[in-house]
């Protein structure tokens, strides 16, 4: 879910540089400055957090994280939801960084966009998946935009789109039928005729990397290097990696291990999603505690290498931040129905994408997928593959 800026920046070796100039869409496109303000929805969130009771029997506790949140975990949460988060402030954080929308297909579209002071910078568009938002990349967007020198000794730094996806945050919500294609367009178009970048470099990540894959595919003359740290492609299981003789290193088999733990017992929330959204998303829509319970898991579970058993690297506060902006723009039932509407989101057979221009793959740890180097390689042009 996290991204390493080291990462991105070497993209830069591998982009060839545009010197795209965003100015001001005169296209039709309604391009405006955006200004976060939820503050007249947290009275009643803080009412729902606080009148939802819990239950105390010890059953709750004893199941232990295997059957999903602990109760001990949700009650500290919401203990601290209530005393120590303050929504006003993380505002504020938020609305350092310039915010835009505009009218893409007759969808409002929400992104930051925070400019390099380098005429050269690489415009770069950062895609999260869910349940994250645009507040995975808030952390590594002023790193991208200063000027860094690669390992080639080539300065380098980025012009950062962040985009909320439709049905999140302060993105309209998707139409019926609408596909991670859709998304895909829609944020060339951004890209390409709101910020009028000829060519620019996507990352993604979850649902993101489906949708920065798509565009890699879609559009090769704007698209010109991509980074994932996910594939819409299913991963290997064991057997698939033997018969086609791919053989693993240890870090690799902890990964793959891990990846196939999630597809043995984690991936209940995936079949929910993709097969009765709305009962889900509906049941938690005025729910701020429900959200907690079925986000903040999620959180817990994917991000967190010490396994509960010391404190997360995600603290509770970004958890709590992340949660209160899914409840206060009233995006989780619009976020789970990405989830309805790509069936195949994450596909079995693998092909390999219109796309000559450079892949970069980082394997992570923990991540709920891997996919070797050998497998990356099928999907596109891999000239980086990273893991840590
Ligand atoms: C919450 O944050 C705002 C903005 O930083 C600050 O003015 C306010 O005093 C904080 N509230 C509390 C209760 O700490
Ligand atoms: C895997 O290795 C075996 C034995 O060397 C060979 O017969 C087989 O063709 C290889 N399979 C692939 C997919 O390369
Ligand atoms: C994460 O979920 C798995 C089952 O999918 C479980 O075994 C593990 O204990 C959970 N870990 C945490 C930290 O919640
Ligand atoms: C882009 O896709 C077209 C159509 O499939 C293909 O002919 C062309 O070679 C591709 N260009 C690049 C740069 O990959």
């Amino acid at each position: 879910m996290r991204v390493s800026w080291a990462k991105l920046l070497a993209l830069s070796c591998l982009y060839e540089v545009s010197q795209g100039n965003p100015v001001q869409s005169k296209d039709g496109y309604q391009l405006q400055p955006f200004h976060i303000d939820l503050s007249s929805r947290v009275p009643r969130m803080l009412d729902q957090i606080k009148r939802t009771e819990l239950p105390a029997h010890p059953v709750y506790v004893s199941t232990g994280t295997s059957a999903g949140i602990s109760l001990s975990l949700l009650e500290s949460f919401r203990t601290e939801w209530l005393t120590s988060f303050n929504w006003t402030r993380e505002q504020k954080d938020m609305n350092k960084f310039n915010h835009y929308t505009a009218v893409i297909e007759g969808l409002k579209i929400h992104f930051i966009h925070e400019k390099s002071k380098a005429q050269d910078a690489i415009p770069l568009l950062l895609v999260h998946g869910w349940p994250g938002s645009f507040l995975e990349f808030v952390p590594i967007i002023n790193e991208l935009t200063e000027e860094a020198i690669t390992a080639t000794g080539k300065k380098v730094s980025f012009n950062v789109v962040v985009a909320s996806l439709p049905g999140f945050a302060f993105s309209s919500v998707p139409p019926v039928d609408w596909t991670v294609a859709d998304t895909a367009r829609v944020f060339n178009t951004l890209m390409t005729k709101v910020l009028h970048y000829d060519t620019y470099a996507t990352f993604g990540t979850d649902w993101g990397a489906g949708i920065a894959y798509s565009m890699y595919d879609q559009f090769n003359s704007t698209v010109r290097a991509l980074s994932l740290d996910f594939l819409p492609f299913y991963p290997y299981t064991s057997d698939q990696l033997a018969a086609e003789n791919i053989t693993l290193a240890p870090l690799e088999e902890f990964e793959q291990a891990v990846a196939e733990e999630w597809t043995n017992s984690g991936e209940g929330y995936f079949i929910e999603q993709t097969t009765k959204a709305n009962t889900i998303g509906l049941a938690l829509y005025d729910n701020p505690v429900g959200q907690l319970a079925w986000i903040g898991e999620k959180f817990v579970n994917w991000s967190d290498p010490n396994a509960g058993k010391s404190p997360s690297v995600l603290t509770h506060n970004e958890i709590l931040r992340g949660v209160s902006l899914y409840y206060l723009t009233e995006s989780f039932a619009s976020s789970v129905i990405i989830y309805q509407q790509n069936p195949n989101g994450f596909a079995t057979v693998y092909t390999k994408a219109n796309n000559d221009a450079p892949l970069l793959f980082s394997a992570f740890k923990y991540n709920v997928g891997f996919w070797p180097p050998a497998v990356v390689a099928k999907t596109g042009n891999l000239v980086f593959y990273s893991s840590e």
